[in-house]
């Protein structure tokens, strides 16, 4: 396996059935008490320069679950502020610590910190991939469903980092893949064509909302306006209207159909209040699946 998690497509379908299975079972073991202290002695730094709840506190629980230390850092805080270099900031941190967890802007910069660090670089979300969330979206329906295979599963709303790593997703594990966002808000063509081509299952992109939910039996939601698109917020509100997962739209899916929504969501924008609170939501289980995939990763990555 690669040594940094940058995005999905960097790995095998093996390599990646292998982190949701420990995930799946760490979690099992978690719930019977279960303790693995087996990255005692180990140091994370954690880089962001983003809000987070959700991958802040998940790997810092999951760190310290498994026995190991975690020291958290904004570049705000650190002299990448001032003009320190990437690449002197991961060969620097990279002597103190066992592996960086890194939230920023441009895929750049997790892709130079890796370049230049000796420990693990783990990209906790970019403008271009959320890698770490999709495999716990990816556990969350492998525990509802039994298997990604077989499904349909749907993208519904923007192209945005989520929905890129859904797509590299798909064409690694080897599933089909059905999104609909409106036009030019699809996501980044190139990880589109290269998925498309990488994969032999469809990677189907839509701008029919119903089109792509009929049927359905996963189906992804999430916010309109990514972190860093503030300013576009009351613009999104109007193009994306129709997307909004409400119950109706879900009506046009399986019965048992689940909903998946990563968080933070905006209630009565992408995603009705009903919905999110309702019974096909597994929003609370598949935020609660994070700490459960980091440890998986960090066991992996942190040697
Ligand atoms: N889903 C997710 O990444 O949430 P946070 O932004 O709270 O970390
Ligand atoms: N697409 C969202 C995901 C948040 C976890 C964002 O980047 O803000």
């Amino acid at each position: 396996m690669t040594n940094h998690l940058i995005a999905l497509k960097d790995f095998s379908k093996p390599q990646l059935v292998s982190l949701v299975d420990r995930a799946l079972a760490l979690k099992e073991d978690a719930l019977e008490g279960n303790r693995h202290l087996n990255l005692a002695g180990r140091t994370i730094s954690m880089l962001f320069d983003k809000p987070s709840t959700r991958t802040r506190v998940s790997f810092e629980a999951a760190m310290y679950g498994l026995g190991g230390q975690v020291i958290h850092m904004t570049s705000k805080e650190s002299q990448l502020t001032r003009g320190e270099p990437l690449k002197d900031t991961a060969r620097v941190l990279a002597r103190y610590v066992d592996a960086i967890v890194v939230r920023t802007f441009g895929q750049y910069v997790v892709e130079e910190l890796a370049r230049y660090s000796t420990v693990p670089v783990i990209n906790a979300l970019t403008d271009l991939y959320h890698p770490c969330q999709v495999l716990s979206d990816i556990m969350t329906v492998v525990e509802n469903k039994g298997s990604v295979e077989g499904l349909k599963i749907v993208w519904l709303g923007d192209g945005n980092n989520m929905a890129n790593s859904w797509i590299e997703a798909a064409s690694v594990f080897g599933f089909p893949l059905t999104l609909a966002c409106p036009e030019g808000y699809g996501p980044d063509a190139d990880v589109l064509k290269q998925s498309q081509d990488r994969s032999d299952k469809p990677i189907v992109l839509l701008h029919d909302p119903a089109e792509a939910v009929r049927d359905a039996d996963v189906i992804n939601v999430d916010v309109w306006a990514s972190m860093g698109q503030e300013d576009e917020q009351d613009k999104r509100l109007d193009i994306f209207k129709s997307y909004q997962l409400n119950a109706g739209l879900l009506g046009l899916a399986k019965s048992d159909a689940i909903v998946l929504h990563c968080l933070p969501a905006h209630r009565d924008e992408e995603i009705t209040d009903e919905v999110l609170e309702g019974e096909q939501s597994v929003a609370f289980d598949q935020a609660e699946n994070k700490m459960h995939i980091h440890k998986a990763i960090l066991e992996h990555f942190v040697r």
